[in-house]
């Protein structure tokens, strides 16, 4: 989300707001259709503390899921039939600190919640891609915090291809 014009001139920040209506995003007006939608957004609060304030970590869980279904819906309204959307995804537990007996499923955002709303804002899912978190982001400190705890820990992120 930094603004680096010299050196990326080709990243535009956006920032999406709840509130607004979204008529000025900028591909509204463009004539092409993209071939190809990523999406990696912030996986519920997780890192909300490093994300800019406005950034949708924020969001109460109720909020952050209404967020994501606008944002499909939208997502659909700009798209033709042949572009696909790619959206990264991982399951939201509080893997860290939580054993696993105690999880409460009420606190969690899992794959499946992710799935309903690609599914209700009529998006077909063709591929799930697993992506292992790599060995410096899931290292032998996080693990032995985990035994210890007895945490059952989230390994992968998930790629879900749509149409
Ligand atoms: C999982 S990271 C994605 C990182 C990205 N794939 C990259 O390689 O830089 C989630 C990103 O979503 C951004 N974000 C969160 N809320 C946003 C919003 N309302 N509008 C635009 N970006 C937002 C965060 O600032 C963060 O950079």
């Amino acid at each position: 989300m930094d603004d680096r014009p010299d050196t990326r001139p080709e990243i535009e920040p956006y920032y999406w707001d709840l509130e607004g209506n979204w008529d000025d995003v900028p591909i509204i007006n463009s004539k092409d259709k993209p071939d190809l939608i990523i999406c990696d957004p912030p996986y519920f609060d997780k890192k909300a503390d490093e994300y800019a304030k406005q950034s949708i970590s924020g969001l109460s869980k109720t909020d952050y899921l209404k967020f994501l279904e606008r944002f499909f819906l939208f997502l659909k309204k700009i798209s033709k039939k042949k572009t696909r959307f790619v959206f990264i995804n991982a399951d939201w537990r509080d893997f860290q600190n939580c054993p696993a007996d105690k999880e409460d499923p009420e606190q969690a955002v899992l794959l499946v919640d992710y799935y309903e709303i690609v599914k209700k804002t009529g998006w077909t899912l063709t591929h799930i891609i697993q992506a292992p978190l790599s060995s410096e982001r899931f290292n032998a400190g996080v693990v032995a915090a985990m035994q210890k705890k007895k945490i059952l820990g989230v390994v992968s992120r998930y790629v879900m291809i749509l149409k």
